[in-house]
């Protein structure tokens, strides 16, 4: 896990974050059914509540070059508590992803995995709409 190249991925878009006001870096790769690899790092905004986070990011920049279908996503932050997706990042995720992997890592190579159903349980989504 340590030298995969999603995880690479993540760690690498992690540098790119623009995080002035935390000082608090996140990179997020998704590779989708193809084997393409799409990536983001957290953008925060001196409004505060504009930022968005690495896996939004990376999920949007993955949706709009056309993917659909994923298979693994990598959330990178440099923690010994391994960093999980925020509530708002879950819904997203669930939303685009449904129960992807999802693998945790911080720049020491500790690495832990999930499912999004146990990141998210009784998830809110379209199926409710009709
Ligand atoms: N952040 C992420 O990008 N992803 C996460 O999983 C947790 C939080 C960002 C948002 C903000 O820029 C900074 O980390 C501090 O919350």
């Amino acid at each position: 896990m340590a030298n995969d190249a999603l995880v690479a991925a993540a760690l690498a878009v992690r540098e790119n974050a623009w995080a002035p006001f935390s000082n608090f870096r996140v990179g997020a790769a998704i590779e989708d059914e193809t084997g393409r690899i799409f990536t983001g790092c957290n953008v925060e905004n001196a409004t505060y509540g504009l930022t968005v986070c690495a896996e939004r990011v990376a999920v949007f920049k993955a949706i709009s070059e056309g993917a659909r279908k994923f298979r693994r996503v990598v959330v990178a932050a440099d923690t010994d508590t391994l960093t999980p997706p925020c509530g708002a990042c879950r819904q997203i995720l669930w939303e685009f992803c449904g129960d992807v992997e999802l693998t945790l890592v911080n720049l020491h190579g500790k690495t832990e995995t999930f499912h999004m159903r146990d990141l998210f349980p009784r998830p809110f989504d379209a199926t409710f709409l009709g």
